[in-house]
């Protein structure tokens, strides 16, 4: 049934070739204006942002019936293509045949005014029908599509890490846990804890927060490889920026140092961006238009310029020079704050930055050390308006170096072994980031909350759909 109705993309895109014919497009209403002999329905079919304006007059044997549908009622419709050069839209169709597939209901709540975001999150389930939503997750299916064409064009290996796991990458103590045990009448180890050995997987397991560990795993015998899934976080945060349930992109590369790592992230960065604005350009005049004005001036400069770097300590510098009052004071040592990150890349540089060589005390166990004992190679990406997008480092490589780390930290070296095995069988110089996939469309679109960029997310107290 299906190919009977012809993409009203594909009338936009390929209008001289169908003009004068006969066509068939199928879709839903999104508004009429109707007076008595003639009227205007503006048609959406799903397949492009635009909608197809069709125009219908009383020689249709069911004109009346038609021009009283409720706004969302799906129709088919069987017309001549018509070029209508000049004015608002470039096509339209005029009608010889509708039928009513689908009559909505009048208390569609969608009608034609503006909504708030608030409000449009509690009908997620209509909410993709709106001109932003379309907008927005047509971009975030376009964005995960460039990011595997990039890697899969530089012969990356597209590597499966688990949702479920036993171990916490980030030692965050953030994660889901797991369970089939009865919580309310737990089996007990012989100091009074629940005893994990008899659950499920016979330890403790969780939704997993990074697939780094396994993505290390991979990359040292394929080069180079990246993840891109779903990952969990229990960080109960009510930000914009947070989400419970997030997709990660996970690269990592082997024979390959911190420079690699921040040369890759920042090619993937503007080949998404470039990827984007060319597949996408009515969407992202939307967003330029109503959501963020400047939007593609910034992203058109973005792409064409160097992203900035420079190391924690000059970034702590340069935000102590500055004066401004932070909420938190900034030293060295601290955890830069979204305020200082956004006063970094907003107010100094107007640009991305990397940030690299942060305190080991506020990094993760697995970053390299770097020979002042006191810093580590990592990198987070910052860009204006959305702050950190990308966290990474090169790895420690070296088991001695690992091991005594862990133990600094307190990891019980056992729940770890076959990642120290890592670098006892051939290891190598290595380095990956996780680059968080909403965080990238927020970027991409102007959207300010995470919540407007998943089709259904999940934050604390809401996973309703
Ligand atoms: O900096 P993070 O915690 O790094 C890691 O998980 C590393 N294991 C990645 C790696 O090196 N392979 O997270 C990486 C990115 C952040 O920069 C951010 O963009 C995103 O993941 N992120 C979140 N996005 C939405 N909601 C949350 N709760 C997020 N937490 C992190």
């Amino acid at each position: 049934m299906q190919k009977e109705f012809l993409e009203v993309k594909d009338l936009y895109r390929n209008k001289e070739e169908y003009a004068g014919k006969t066509v068939k497009v199928a879709g839903w209403i999104r508004t009429s204006r109707m007076s008595k002999n003639f009227g205007f329905i503006e048609l959406n079919d799903g397949s492009f942002f635009k909608n197809m304006q069709i125009v219908l007059d009383e020689k249709l044997d069911n004109f009346k019936e038609i021009g009283k549908l409720p706004i969302s009622s799906s129709i088919l419709v069987e017309g001549e293509l018509v070029l209508t050069e000049g004015s608002k839209q470039p096509v339209e169709i005029h009608a010889t045949n509708i039928v009513v597939e689908g009559e909505s209901d009048s208390s569609y709540p969608l009608q034609k005014k503006r909504h708030t975001m608030e409000y449009l999150r509690t009908i997620a389930h209509l909410r993709p029908r709106s001109n932003t939503f379309s907008a927005v997750f047509r971009v975030r299916s376009l964005a995960a599509y460039a990011i595997h064409k990039f890697f899969q064009d530089r012969n990356f290996v597209y590597a499966h890490s688990p949702i479920i796991t036993g171990s916490d990458c980030e030692g965050a103590g953030e994660m889901f846990r797991i369970t089939t045990l009865d919580l309310e009448n737990p089996p007990k180890t012989e100091d009074g804890k629940i005893d994990y050995s008899q659950d499920f997987f016979g330890k403790e397991a969780n939704l997993t927060v990074s697939g780094q560990l396994n993505a290390e795993i991979m990359a040292l015998a394929f080069r180079n490889v990246y993840t891109f899934g779903p990952t969990f976080r229990a960080e109960n945060s009510y930000t914009g920026r947070h989400a419970s349930e997030f997709w990660m992109i996970e690269p990592e590369i082997v024979f390959a140092d911190l420079e690699d790592n921040m040369e890759l992230a920042e090619d993937m960065i503007k080949y998404v961006i470039n990827y984007v604005m060319e597949n996408a350009p009515e969407e992202m005049q939307f967003f330029n238009n109503f959501i963020d004005k400047g939007l593609l001036e910034r992203l058109n400069n973005v792409v064409n310029s160097d992203f900035i770097r420079i190391t924690y300590t000059k970034a702590v510098e340069l935000l102590i020079e500055s004066g401004h009052k932070f909420e938190y004071p900034v030293e060295w040592g601290c955890d830069l704050q979204t305020e200082h990150e956004r006063y970094l890349t907003e107010e100094i540089y107007k640009a991305p930055v990397f940030v690299t060589d942060y305190p080991k005390d506020i990094k993760a166990f697995y970053m390299r050390m770097n020979e002042d004992g006191k810093t580590v190679r990592a990198m987070d990406l910052l860009v204006p308006g959305v702050g950190e997008i990308v966290g990474g480092s090169q790895r420690e490589e070296r088991e001695d170096v690992l091991l005594a780390r862990m133990e600094e930290m307190g990891l019980n070296k056992e729940d770890y072994w076959w990642y120290l095995e890592l670098r006892k069988y051939g290891t190598a110089t290595h380095s990956g980031f996780g680059l968080g996939f909403e965080r990238i469309i927020m970027y991409m679109t102007g959207m300010s909350n995470i919540r407007d960029v998943i089709p259904f997310p999940r934050t604390p107290k809401n996973a309703e759909f």
